[in-house]
């Protein structure tokens, strides 16, 4: 005769075992690697940041699901049209001032879980302050280390490029390049 406690352990194990395959299909593992091949690796502007030989690279079709607390990284991104930046966005094919609020997300955010939220708003909160920034656009976690973007590595899953506009907003100091942030859509 078998033990209601070994019984219920069972029961137990097998209701934790169902949790943890939910969860591990929910998280975002890496789709594959870009392997850096340090070409044309000699542009001034990107020559710190640029892929480097033998080095390899994740590639990520997905981002952490999004909620009304989504964790980022907010890093900088100059938008103007200076010397040092010359593209447009794609969301509303323009250039946008540093001024502006404005921000980039990374695909698995931008368009591949299903929402569209070029041209949406965010809320992006830091240190008890929040700002609506709108999506200009995508921020490639898949491609990179080629010329279309610059030779630098695809981004990484869980990144909002913002506007010096956006770390103004928050009354950050954008000197510090990067800082976790949450998010949410409006
Ligand atoms: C931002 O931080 C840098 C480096 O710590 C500092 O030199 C600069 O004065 C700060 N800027 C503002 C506006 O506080």
């Amino acid at each position: 005769m078998v033990d209601a406690r070994v019984l219920v352990v069972l029961a137990l194990l097998q209701i934790m075992c169902f949790f943890f395959h939910e969860v591990s299909a929910a998280a975002c593992h890496a789709s594959g690697f870009i392997h850096g091949n340090g070409q044309n690796c000699n542009g001034a502007d990107s020559a710190d940041s640029c892929c480097i030989t033998g080095k390899r690279y994740p590639q990520f079709r997905c981002s952490p699901p999004v909620s009304a607390k989504t964790p980022a990284i907010l890093t900088v991104n100059r938008f103007e049209n200076g010397e040092d930046v010359t593209r447009i966005t794609s969301c509303d094919m323009r250039f946008h001032h540093d001024k502006e609020k404005v921000v980039i997300l990374s695909s698995g955010w931008m368009k591949l879980d299903g929402t569209n939220r070029c041209n949406k708003k965010i809320r992006i909160s830091a240190k008890g302050r929040s700002v609506l920034a709108k999506v200009v656009d995508e921020c490639d976690s898949v491609h990179g280390c080629d010329e279309e973007h610059d030779f630098q590595p695809p981004c990484r899953n869980n990144v909002l490029n913002a506007s010096p506009g956006v770390w103004k907003a928050l009354k950050l100091n954008e000197s510090i390049g990067e800082l976790k942030v949450t998010w949410s859509d409006v």
